[in-house]
């Protein structure tokens, strides 16, 4: 029996498989995915040496744990798919799907032994970071190891699932909001005159460093603010010009949108 079956073979369970063989905690022949496409299973299959096919209620008969990865959209149809699997089984399923709450998982299976997890994007390259959130069914051991499979993407934070809706709002969107920051970073040093490349490089360097420096002093973004901030200086008159923009409610505001919105479209 494989240990570990993907219902939808797209970029996420990509990034899941290769963290998962990269981070040694599972072998190649103890996963297997679920997924339409043909040449989408050859290339799973060919790159990771995964076992791939396209029978999803196969999959959760075959699987000790369920990582349902599709599409939003996909997902109802799926769900009506594997539920007799589910229930003859009862195999730990975890669901990456956006805005799909474990109440409505639960309502479509007829089992509550469930784990949400909502990753971001930087997951694609090993540097996500992931809530995670357990349905009643779910045990400690359940959510140790939805912790541990989805510690090979980063970081993972438990998280109650009520406030599943704020974490898109802040880490699910928040990559974007980051990019529109580096953009704007760019812009600004190429019109004071930086070529272009190098623009981005000081731009991305500046983002990555000062994220990793309060990581890994854990100092609060106050204190590091004042850490580069001299009276009268240079960064003082940068601080101004964006408090007098707004900056820091703006971005704010974008958080409590995107968490309206996300709250709109799981229908909650
Ligand atoms: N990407 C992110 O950063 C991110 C972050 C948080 C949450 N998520 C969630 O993760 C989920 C997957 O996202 P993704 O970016 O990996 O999407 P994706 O690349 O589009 O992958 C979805 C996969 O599901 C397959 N699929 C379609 N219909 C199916 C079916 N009936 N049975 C089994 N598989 C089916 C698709 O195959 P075909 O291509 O052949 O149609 C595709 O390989 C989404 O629900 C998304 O909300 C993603």
């Amino acid at each position: 029996m494989w240990k570990l079956g993907f219902i939808g073979g797209g970029r996420m369970a990509e990034a899941i498989i290769k963290g998962l063989l990269a981070s040694g905690k599972i072998s190649a022949e103890e996963m297997a995915v679920s997924t339409p496409s043909f040449s989408r299973r050859e290339y799973l299959e060919h790159t990771y040496g995964v076992r791939a096919f396209f029978d999803n209620p196969n999959l959760v008969r075959e699987s000790a744990v369920v990582v349902l990865a599709v599409k939003p959209q996909v997902a109802p149809q799926v769900l009506e798919e594997i539920r007799e699997a589910m229930l003859e089984k009862v195999p730990l399923l975890i669901s990456i799907v956006a805005g799909l709450s474990l109440a409505r998982l639960e309502k479509h299976l007829g089992v509550s032994r469930l784990v949400r997890v909502m990753p971001n994007t930087p997951a694609l390259v090993l540097s996500g970071v992931s809530a995670l959130g357990g349905g009643q069914g779910a045990g400690e051991e359940d959510l140790a190891l939805a912790e541990k499979i989805f510690s090979a993407l980063g970081e993972v934070l438990q998280v109650p699932e009520n406030l599943f809706d704020a974490v898109t709002g802040l880490s699910g969107s928040g990559p974007a909001y980051v990019f529109a920051f580096i953009e704007a970073l760019v812009d600004g040093g190429v019109k004071e005159g930086l070529p272009r490349e190098v623009a981005e490089k000081l731009a991305v360097g500046t983002v990555l460093g000062a994220a990793r420096l309060m990581k890994e002093t854990g100092d609060n973004p106050y204190a590091l603010k004042a850490m580069v901030t001299s009276p009268g200086g240079t960064t003082m008159a940068g601080l101004k010009a964006l408090a007098d923009r707004a900056f820091h409610g703006a971005v704010m505001e974008a958080v409590s949108a995107a968490t309206r919105r996300a709250r709109e479209l799981s229908g909650a």
